[in-house]
């Protein structure tokens, strides 16, 4: 029996919905190359194309722009009552109370789930810092509705453009440990709000969609740009992982890295702080490549998408909410296609414990 630590190598499912290929440093999304989609197409036109053929109803770019519209002033309403508890947590743990009250059995799922991740973390902002939560204006693309209601004013036609591109290189990206969990728990028909409530809880991770937030933080202890190589040699000398670097599967640089830091540029501000983070990262790259020389350790999308949200002024603790805004598009098409196979998920493990004593 061959033990896969990590399930390195192991092909799990077959998809449609989208391909890494981690030596070329290529991502295809549902037959279109990411490099295509991002700053040419809406959420809502990704959206449609991953979930065409899984969730029912009409999944034309303009039905899923008003359905989503509508979706997200019913989780408004319905969110509200848990707002105070909610506002308590951190932002992913109040998505967590959120999600797991949607009931499994109730009706339009897919586009209630999206809503509230986008909704809720934006109410759950405002009422933290003692603001009043915005309600939707379901005339917005999903991006620009979701930064309008975090900020409490519309944001800049650039602002949004960004912030979109964020979003669709973040909505689906093979079998990463999220969406794993996400078919794992549809394998066992739980239903999809218990799926997506799964796979957030994965995504928390700092190894997963919990590094943005540590990368700011990162930047921040480093401070200047004379500190970096001593700094991030010390980190790898205590057994530390530099936020933003490494992947199971890129072995070149993350092709979501580019589009992200040239969203990143386009805003146009923060220019001194996006030159120090391309220092910091030409260094990290230089000393991964010497304390770690057998593994190719590039930088992954973490990276350039803290700088990002920083710009746009998102709490770096929101980070991994604003990263499931997107990604939850993904966890529904994998969760329906999984459900479609029939199959249950259920590997084996290897027993290396004691043997019970001979009689
Ligand atoms: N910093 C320092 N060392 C690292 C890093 C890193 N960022 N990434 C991997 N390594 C080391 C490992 O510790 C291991 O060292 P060892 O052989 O001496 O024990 C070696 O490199 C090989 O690691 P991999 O097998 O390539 O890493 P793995 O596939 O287990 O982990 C992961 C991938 C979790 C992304 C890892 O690179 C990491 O922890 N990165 C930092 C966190 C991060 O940026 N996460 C976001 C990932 S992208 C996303 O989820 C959207």
């Amino acid at each position: 029996m061959t033990v896969n630590n990590g399930l390195e190598g192991v092909v799990a499912a077959e998809t449609v919905l989208s391909e890494v290929d981690g030596e070329a440093g290529r991502l295809i999304l549902r037959g279109h190359r990411l490099q295509d989609i991002a700053g040419r197409h809406s959420l809502e036109w990704l959206t449609a194309e991953l979930w065409r053929g899984f969730v029912p109803g009409d999944l034309s770019e303009a039905a899923v722009r008003r359905d989503l519209g509508a979706a997200r002033i019913a989780a408004f309403a319905s969110i509200a009552p848990l707002l105070p508890q909610a506002a308590q947590l951190s932002p992913v743990e109040a998505l967590r109370l959120l999600l797991a009250a949607v009931p499994d059995d109730a009706p339009g799922l897919p586009l209630r789930l999206t809503a509230t991740i986008a909704v809720g973390l934006a109410a759950v902002l405002r009422t933290r810092a003692g603001t009043t939560p915005l309600p939707p204006d379901p005339a917005l693309g999903h991006a620009a509705d979701f930064l309008r209601m975090v900020r409490g004013c519309a944001a800049t036609a650039a602002e949004a453009a960004a912030l979109e591109t964020y979003l669709l290189t973040a909505t689906d990206h093979g079998l990463n440990a999220s969406t794993f969990t996400a078919r794992v728990v549809a394998s066992t028909r739980a239903g999809l709000a218990s799926s997506v409530t799964a796979a957030l809880c994965a995504l928390k991770g700092p190894l997963h969609g919990g590094a943005p937030g540590p990368v700011i933080d990162m930047l921040d202890a480093i401070g200047a740009p004379e500190n970096a190589e001593a700094w991030l040699d010390a980190a790898l000398q205590r057994g530390d992982r530099l936020m933003g670097f490494g992947h199971r599967v890129y072995r070149v640089t993350d092709p979501r890295s580019d589009v992200v830091k040239r969203a990143v540029e386009s805003l146009g501000r923060n220019t001194g702080r996006v030159r120090f983070a391309e220092h910091i990262e030409q260094a990290a790259l230089a000393v991964l490549a010497h304390r770690k020389p057998t593994r190719s350790l590039q930088t992954n999308l973490e990276f350039y998408t803290a700088l990002l949200l920083e710009a746009l002024a998102i709490p770096r603790d929101a980070f991994t909410g604003v990263f499931a805004v997107a990604r939850v598009i993904g966890w529904i098409a994998h969760a329906h296609e999984q459900v479609a196979a029939e199959r249950l998920i259920r590997p084996q493990s290897r027993y290396v414990g004691p043997l019970p004593l001979a009689a």
